[in-house]
């Protein structure tokens, strides 16, 4: 806890860099070099299960990023992802619920990741049959090429496409019930997670061929499909209050986590920032309570007496330090 602006969020912000290899906040690594520093260190060490972790991000101006784990060097800092688990809320987050369906594409293909190492790429090596497809389109319609050309990326294109749906729907599966009853938990009804699409099948991609080529775009196939977050029979996206956007995001959260924690038997580590002003004390309850049956939390607050009843540890924040609080 600390007031506005001393630094809550830049420290949760450093433990994701130094867990996960990235910030949740900006994909430009020199943005989080202090201004006029030449470079930033985030550090961590702690258990994970019975297992003593070290975790360590530098980054330098113009030099990019280096990570370690247990003091070996990382090919890149992304891998440390696969070690552990951080899961962050922010209210920039929100998107996930109410931004475009890309936004909530990437989202589960995270998640896909995660509980499903072995498919992880598929989401980039689906991505890139459809760029070919796309190319070979275009090449088509310029008549640089024949249309001949285009079916082995049409192929490509279905297979990984039908496997990528697949995947995706098995995510959700897992996550289903889960979200539902976090959701039910935090007073959001009927909470239910939708995918919307089907799997690409050759013929499909056969028969919009003609205005695939006059578009230079693949119309079909999971880089559109969108997974609809419901409650109460209405689509949270457009129809959802503010506060119940934040309860599926923090409820999505939550599923997210436990399935993790179930499936790999890793508990993840969850940041959450700025979740409690939100909430009503009965809610801020609840969510204490699961947070702690999950994982450890960060949780930030401006005030100490929004923090559930006993935290079980209190840090104050101040500019440049963070301290055990005066009693
Ligand atoms: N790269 C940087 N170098 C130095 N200071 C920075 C950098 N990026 C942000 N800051 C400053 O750090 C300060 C603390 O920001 P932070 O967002 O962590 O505060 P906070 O405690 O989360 O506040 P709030 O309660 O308002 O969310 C801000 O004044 C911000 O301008
Ligand atoms: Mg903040």
């Amino acid at each position: 806890m600390g007031p506005n602006g001393v630094g809550k969020t830049n420290l949760l912000e450093a433990v994701h860099v130094a867990t996960q290899g990235f910030s949740p906040r900006t994909r430009t690594d020199s943005q989080v070099v202090r201004f006029g520093a030449e470079g930033a260190r985030a550090f961590v060490s702690g258990r994970l299960g019975d297992v003593q972790m070290e975790l360590e991000v530098t980054v330098r101006r113009g030099e990019g990023k280096r990570a370690r784990l247990n003091g070996s060097s990382l090919r890149a800092a992304e891998q440390l992802r696969m070690t552990v688990a951080t899961l962050v809320f922010t209210p920039d987050r929100l998107g996930v619920v109410k931004g475009a369906p890309a936004v909530r594409r990437a989202y589960f293909d995270r998640i896909l990741g995660r509980l499903a190492p072995a498919r992880a790429t598929l989401p980039a090596e689906y991505g890139a049959a459809v760029a070919q497809r796309n190319a070979a389109l275009r090449r088509a319609a310029i008549g640089a090429a024949g249309r001949e050309a285009i079916e082995p990326w049409s192929e490509r294109a279905a297979t990984l496409g039908t496997e990528l749906v697949a995947a995706r729907l098995d995510v959700l599966d897992l996550l289903a019930l889960p979200f539902a009853e976090r959701a039910a938990e935090l007073g959001l009804g009927d909470a239910a997670l939708r995918y919307e699409g089907a799997p690409p099948t050759l013929e499909a991609l056969e028969a919009v061929l003609d205005r695939d080529v006059e578009r230079g775009a693949t119309s079909l196939g999971p880089h559109l499909d969108d997974v609809v977050l419901v409650a109460g029979g209405r689509e949270l996206r457009s129809f959802g209050s503010q506060g119940e956007q934040r309860l599926a995001l923090l409820a999505l959260l939550l599923a997210e986590a436990e399935t993790i924690a179930d499936r790999t038997g890793v508990r993840p580590l969850l940041l959450l920032d700025d979740v409690l002003s939100e909430l009503d004390p009965e809610r801020r309850r609840i969510l204490a309570k699961r947070v702690r049956s999950v994982g450890q939390a960060l949780v930030t607050a401006t005030d100490a007496a929004m923090l559930p009843a006993e935290p079980d540890q209190l840090l104050e924040v101040t500019p440049g330090a963070v301290l055990e609080p005066s009693a």
